[in-house]
């Protein structure tokens, strides 16, 4: 395959500070891309992987977000146009769980789930978008105008008991993404998902910790290993590249084969 270089174009990341989203940050800016940190709490964390990025030769800042305010959400643009001139990728990443059945959940776990995952999503795509039109394309740089990766989940398709308010925002996210790529393939921005499985991260530290619960999580995983957030990072790379510029509209699952229905395998 080709190597891939992203050199000459700027990404936004949100929620790159730990995770998913700090190994996406990493590998883009080793693809040669400069990158704008977002985090949220996390500020010292945030302005290490700024660090490491800028160690790798090209720019990096890292800025303090919160992706569900709309004002925050547009001074972050404002500072990666200030910085670097122009953006070609953004991936929206940033994420959260607050687990509870139904019958317990309040509405203020409901509402912090939706907000950050699905309208932070919104938020994004909205600014990502205009930009994206206002730039234009430059084939110098990509065959795109723009690139918009979010982050979704295999709970995207799995239904997930327990945990309704964050499979509700994957779903709907799904149909964000789909939606809004059917308007804005014919200005050449491609938008897509990634849909990953179990990955080692923080969010789900409480399942991999445990011998019982991680013996349990396997069975799952048709691959027989938790992910890791390199795995997510190479493919979000490829996703942002020309290599993928005929990919529209899609997610591409990076779960070792959890959305395969394991429990089929000898049942049914
Ligand atoms: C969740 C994780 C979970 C994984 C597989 C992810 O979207 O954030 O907590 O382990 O899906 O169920």
């Amino acid at each position: 395959m080709t190597s891939i270089t992203l050199k000459g174009q700027a990404a936004i990341v949100t929620g790159s500070s730990s995770g998913i989203g700090k190994a996406i940050a990493l590998a883009l800016g080793k693809a040669g891309a400069d990158v704008l940190v977002n985090y949220h709490g996390h500020a010292e964390e945030g302005e290490q992987v700024a660090e490491d990025i800028r160690a790798m030769g090209v720019k990096s800042i890292a800025i303090k977000a919160d992706v569900s305010k709309e004002n925050d959400v547009n001074e972050m643009f404002d500072q990666a146009l200030k910085t670097f001139g122009r953006i070609d990728i953004v991936v929206s990443n940033s994420g959260i769980q607050k687990d509870s059945p139904l019958v317990d959940m309040t509405l203020d776990q409901w509402n912090q789930v939706i907000n950050v995952n699905l309208t932070g999503a919104f938020l994004c795509a909205r600014r990502a978008a205009q930009e994206f039109r206002r730039q234009g394309i430059d084939t110098s740089i990509s065959k795109a105008a723009g690139k918009l990766i979010f982050m979704s989940s295999v709970h995207e398709v799995i239904p997930w008991g327990g945990h309704c308010n964050y499979a509700a925002s994957k779903g709907g996210m799904m149909l964000f993404m789909k939606s809004i790529s059917q308007e804005l393939a014919p200005h050449k921005i491609r938008v897509n998902s990634i849909g990953p499985g179990a990955i080692q991260t923080s969010i789900n530290k409480e399942v991999w910790t445990d011998n019982e619960s991680k013996e349990k999580l396997l069975e799952l995983i048709p691959y027989g290993r938790i992910g890791l957030p390199e795995d997510v990072g190479k493919v979000a790379v490829w996703l942002a590249s020309d290599e993928a510029d005929y990919v529209n509209g899609t997610t591409i699952f990076v779960d070792g084969g959890m959305t395969l229905y394991p429990e089929f395998a000898d049942n049914g």
